[in-house]
């Protein structure tokens, strides 16, 4: 990353080489989860569309899934337990975007740690990998300096509950509507 005057830092060409491979491998591991989409149905095409389920009882801690959801891609973290603590840690008062985001809740719901990790399973997190400035797919793995993602496109930094902590990304990263079974199926959409 190179920086300007005021110390915004700009995304170099490699970073965007980078972006770019980030984004093919969304494609790929979404590819691979199709099968699990009732391809017989004469309307799967569509279905397909609005809705998916994936296994996620494989997802170990710290280690990250990305799914693709009406052409976006969907991250599905299962968090480390120092990750829910760091954001469990942060007062909502303290975020640049105090609301959860959260399509399974009213829009006015804060973001706290709870409303934005799946309920009773506060390990995972489930939210579209898309930059809310300008679209970007951000990384992840602890990536960035508040232990989330990071999209380095204008250097937006998210935690680990996927807020919006520094850069220009206006809000947290969306959640999708979805529902998680005891059996690890989650259905986005
Ligand atoms: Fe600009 Fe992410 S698209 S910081």
């Amino acid at each position: 990353m190179d920086g300007d005057a005021d110390g915004t830092p700009q995304a170099t060409r490699r970073d965007f080489l980078y972006y770019a491979t980030a984004g093919a491998g969304a494609v790929v591991a979404g590819a691979a989860l199709w099968p699990l989409v009732d391809q017989m149905n004469p309307s799967a095409d569509v279905l397909a569309l609005l809705s998916i389920q994936v296994d996620i009882s494989g997802v170990e801690p710290g280690t990250q899934l990305t799914v693709m959801w009406q052409g976006k891609p969907v991250f599905i973290r299962n968090r480390t337990p120092a990750e829910v603590a760091a954001a469990l840690a942060e007062e909502v008062t303290d975020l640049p975007d105090p609301f959860a985001r959260n399509a399974n809740l009213p829009e006015d719901a804060l973001a706290v740690d709870a409303n934005r990790a799946v309920p009773d399973r506060e390990t995972i997190l489930v939210q579209i990998g898309v930059c809310t400035h300008l679209g970007c797919v951000p990384l992840g793995d602890g990536a960035g300096d508040f232990g989330g993602w990071f999209c380095p496109c204008h250097g937006s930094h998210y935690d680990a509950a996927g807020r919006i902590r520094r850069g220009p990304a206006p809000e947290n990263l969306h959640i999708p509507p979805y529902a998680l079974a005891e059996d690890g199926t989650l259905t986005i959409g």
